[in-house]
């Protein structure tokens, strides 16, 4: 015989469920390529329930990379969005916005030539603490062009062979900004680099070296990836700088085959953020005559081991 309880869960069972709005599930979609996946769902510049903020940082470590279309963040908006993932970093080259000390611009003017980020790296690989994530939304963006690449570096890193990843793992980089943004460098007045944003060493960052692993293990998730990028990465401690060469001009091509990559392409608004502990980027620069204005803010991160 039927008692209280079964009919009570006999009654529950026919409500229609409506999940708390803390416990909704956000729609996280696979991007095309091997990183990537498209968030929709949540306003980031509301506030964000904890249950939320967690799923997209699960995303982000499943998926290396999260893209949150049609979004419109003030930089003080985008700072308190990034701020529910941890402390904010400081780039130590451009001078942040006026709104947000957090907060800098990336912009290519129709007439710039010189396009930053336009080399396989991840972020500031040269810092002692280099950023764990940087999450990047587009303010205005060209009519065509003006993609990021994404490669993966954990599958680039599994796929090699058992005696390359025993090579790799036991080899030390010394890595240093001096190579980009040394007097000398891709960014360097030498070069002819003709910054838009008021751009500057004016902590002497260029002139430091330090000592990371070639191959970098994921403090959260365990994988290893390659971290050793040759825009960043001068040599292999304890190797000549032409036999460190080949093997890190091998890495990065092999790591950055079309196979590992993943194509972002942006539109006015949308908001990206990435894994450096896990992916290289790469900012495309074909789209001259047109500008391209992006707002950046990149989260602290620990030592690489
Ligand atoms: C960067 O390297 O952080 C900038 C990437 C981009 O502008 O697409």
């Amino acid at each position: 015989m039927a008692d209280g309880f079964d009919l009570l869960r006999s009654w529950m069972s026919k409500q229609p469920f409506e999940p708390e709005e803390g416990n909704k599930r956000l729609p996280i979609e696979r991007m095309d390529g091997p990183v990537g996946a498209v968030v929709t769902g949540a306003d980031l510049a509301g506030h964000l329930t904890q249950a939320v903020v967690d799923q997209i940082w699960t995303a982000l470590l499943d998926h290396g990379l999260v893209w949150f279309p049609g979004q419109v963040l003030s930089p003080t908006q985008q700072a308190a969005f990034a701020e529910n993932f941890g402390e904010l970093g400081t780039y130590p080259f451009v001078t942040p916005l006026a709104e947000h000390d957090k907060v800098i611009p990336v912009i290519k003017e129709p007439e710039t030539k010189m396009n930053f980020g336009g080399l396989w790296h991840t972020d500031t690989s040269y810092l002692p603490e280099p950023p764990s994530v940087t999450m990047l939304q587009a303010i205005e963006v060209p009519a065509r062009g003006g993609d990021t690449l994404f490669a993966d570096m954990a599958a680039a890193f599994e796929s090699l062979s058992t005696g390359m990843e025993k090579m790799l793992l036991g080899l030390i980089g010394v890595y240093t900004a001096d190579m980009v943004h040394g007097e000398t460098g891709a960014y360097s007045a030498a070069a002819g680099a003709d910054h838009p944003m008021d751009y500057g060493d004016k902590e002497g960052v260029a002139e430091r070296c330090v000592e990371h692993p070639i191959i970098r293990t994921h403090p959260e998730t365990g994988r290893k990836s390659i971290f050793a990028g040759s825009g960043h990465c001068s040599h292999i401690k304890g190797m000549r700088r032409s036999e460190s060469k080949v093997i890190l001009d091998w890495l990065n091509a092999y790591a950055t085959k079309p196979e590992f990559v993943t194509r972002l392409k942006w539109e006015s608004g949308s908001v990206a953020m990435w894994d450096n502990r896990r992916v290289f980027h790469y900012a495309l620069n074909d789209y001259a005559g047109e500008r391209r204005h992006m707002h950046r803010v990149i989260l602290k991160g620990d030592r690489p081991f």
